[in-house]
């Protein structure tokens, strides 16, 4: 089983979304036994709420259908996943900072280092912008969640036919 947990600021869009667009990933590879989801925010503002209605009609015009109540990341999801991908630098910045070992800490990643088709170093926070913003962000998205399977698919093709 491989546990990853996406992290961004307030756990209402960007990290959700991440979220959806791996779990469709997942279930297309037929890796759902394997593979674990989830999403958390740094801060808890947002904790209970679902995701921005603006994120989630954006998703939905893509069939996601986003489901996830925020909640803040906690000290034992570093010992529960194997991966804490952070959307930007803030997020990544503030994971270390919380990260209670080396070998946790050696688990956080960045959104973007699994991008194939965008160059972005970052994946930006929408919530104060337009609508091209939560587009992009999706598009960002569905590339990462792409390469991030990729990488870690070879470990379950051992065991799969
Ligand atoms: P997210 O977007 O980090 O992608 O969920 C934000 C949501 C809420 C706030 C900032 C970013 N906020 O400041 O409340």
């Amino acid at each position: 089983m491989t546990n990853i947990l996406f992290v961004c600021l307030g756990n209402i869009c960007r990290s959700p979304m991440a979220e959806a667009v791996m779990l469709r990933l997942v279930k297309q590879a037929g890796l759902e036994s394997e593979i674990r989801i989830d999403s958390a925010g740094i801060i808890a503002y947002h904790q209970g709420e679902m995701p921005d209605s603006r994120m989630r009609a954006h998703a939905a015009r893509r069939g996601y259908h986003l489901t996830h109540r925020s909640r803040p990341v906690r000290t034992e999801d570093f010992y529960r996943f194997d991966l804490i991908v952070g959307m930007d630098d803030r997020n990544i910045d503030d994971l270390r900072e919380r990260a209670p070992s080396p070998e946790e800490w050696a688990k956080i990643r960045r959104m973007t280092e699994y991008c194939t088709r965008h160059a972005d170093t970052h994946v930006p926070d929408p919530y104060y912008g337009g609508a091209e913003g939560f587009e992009h962000v999706i598009d960002l998205l569905e590339d990462a969640c792409a390469g991030l399977l990729r990488e870690i698919k070879p470990a379950f093709n051992i065991f799969m036919t």
